[in-house]
């Protein structure tokens, strides 16, 4: 018998979690050929999985597809020990979740999140991006991607759903699922479970960074992100006027609570001022001055960029085409800046802090 033939077969066995092939996912190891039998470790995310029948049984029919008589041993491996749930190990080919948050509505939450998600991919990360305003989407017009529903496969009997790629980014939006007129008014345990969707029943592929664009406010979409996955970091929206500040700062002290506790790698200050294209010397600061500098001294953490008010950033979001994938672009500049910060104030706290716990319910 042939090792090469062996993995051939392996290699069309899929893995639930991502709908990649196990082999690409790196989840069979030592395969060993001994007369007749055959043995090899499958490496999964815990030993509890759901899946687990399912896949021994996928990988001796595919081995014995190529050699009918060989005797399959499948040993079962936990990548992770210590999690012995479903829960625990829930997006474990995730390695970084961060949330995009604000206080106040419409300060450019939307437009950091998807600037930060392709200025992340630009820096060579594998960047995955979830719409999580269940109630007003706005990432599948930003993205060019209105109107678009994504494939649902079936992966050992279960629907899951396969996320839309747009720029080389993997997104999934309520605006796919429902018509953005439609108002969803969703509540408690139903938009728990459309969150819970969105993570567990989406096949993300390994992730470097897993963006998540909230509603504005400290809501029920937050309270369900903390009990459904571990939140690596927050970063903070604000634009420089104090109503915008006081807002932001009940938003932020929400995830420094102590049963919640997830950091907050950063603020990032939007529409910080306006420059006329005829005056580029000129600063005119509309929305005030400094509050982003006040939320990083509250919370404790660093700016992470100003974003002057462009129409073009504006025009961009509008036309489905991001400006930070605008070569020469100015913005495109203040935008790689807030990615390159995140991605230091992230290996930071990865460094210094302990992973993120979900969120208990009871
Ligand atoms: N720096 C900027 N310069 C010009 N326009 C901007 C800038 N930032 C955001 N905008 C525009 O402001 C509007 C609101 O931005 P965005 O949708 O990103 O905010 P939001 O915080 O996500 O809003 P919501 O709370 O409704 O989700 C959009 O039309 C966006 O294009
Ligand atoms: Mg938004």
């Amino acid at each position: 018998m042939e090792k090469k033939l062996i993995l051939d077969a392996l290699a069309k066995v899929m893995d639930p979690n991502t709908g990649k092939d196990i082999l690409s996912m790196h989840m069979v190891e030592a395969l060993q050929i001994e007369g007749d039998s055959i043995s090899f470790n499958l490496v999964l995310p815990n030993l509890n999985s759901e899946h687990k029948q399912a896949m021994n049984f996928a990988c001796m029919e595919a081995v014995q597809q190529v050699y009918p008589n060989a005797a399959v041993h499948v040993h079962m491996l936990s990548q992770n020990p210590q999690a012995t749930s479903e829960k625990e190990s829930a997006l474990s080919q995730v390695k970084n979740i961060i949330c995009v948050a604000s206080g106040k509505g419409g300060v450019g939450k939307s437009t950091v999140a998807v600037n930060l998600a392709l200025g992340l991919k630009e820096l060579g990360a594998r960047v995955g991006l979830i719409d999580a305003d269940v109630y007003g989407p706005s990432i599948p017009t930003m993205l060019g991607l209105q109107g678009q529903r994504p494939v649902i496969r079936e992966v050992y009997g279960k629907a899951k759903i396969q996320p839309l790629m747009a720029y080389g980014l993997a997104v999934m939006s309520m605006g796919f699922i429902v018509d953005p007129e439609q108002a969803v008014v969703l509540r408690g345990p139903r938009l728990g479970g459309v969150i819970t969707q969105f993570f567990k029943e989406v096949l993300w592929e390994p992730l470097d960074f897993l963006i998540v664009d909230l509603p504005p406010g400290t809501g029920d979409v937050q309270l369900s992100l903390v009990q459904t996955v571990p939140v690596t970091g927050a970063v903070m929206v604000t634009t420089p006027q104090d109503v915008a500040l006081a807002d932001a700062l009940k938003a932020m002290n929400m995830f420094l609570l102590p049963s919640v506790n997830v950091p907050i790698l950063g603020v990032v200050e939007n529409m910080s001022w306006f420059t006329p294209a005829e005056l580029p010397d000129n600063k005119y600061y509309l929305f005030g001055k400094d509050g982003g500098k006040k939320l990083v001294k509250e919370s404790n953490s660093m700016l992470l960029g100003q974003i002057p008010i462009v129409q073009g950033i504006r025009e961009s979001g509008d036309a489905g085409k991001p400006i930070v994938l605008t070569e020469g672009h100015p913005s495109r500049e203040s935008f790689l800046e807030v990615a390159r910060n995140v991605m230091r104030q992230t290996a930071i706290r990865n460094e210094m802090q302990a992973p993120t716990q979900i969120v208990d319910v009871n």
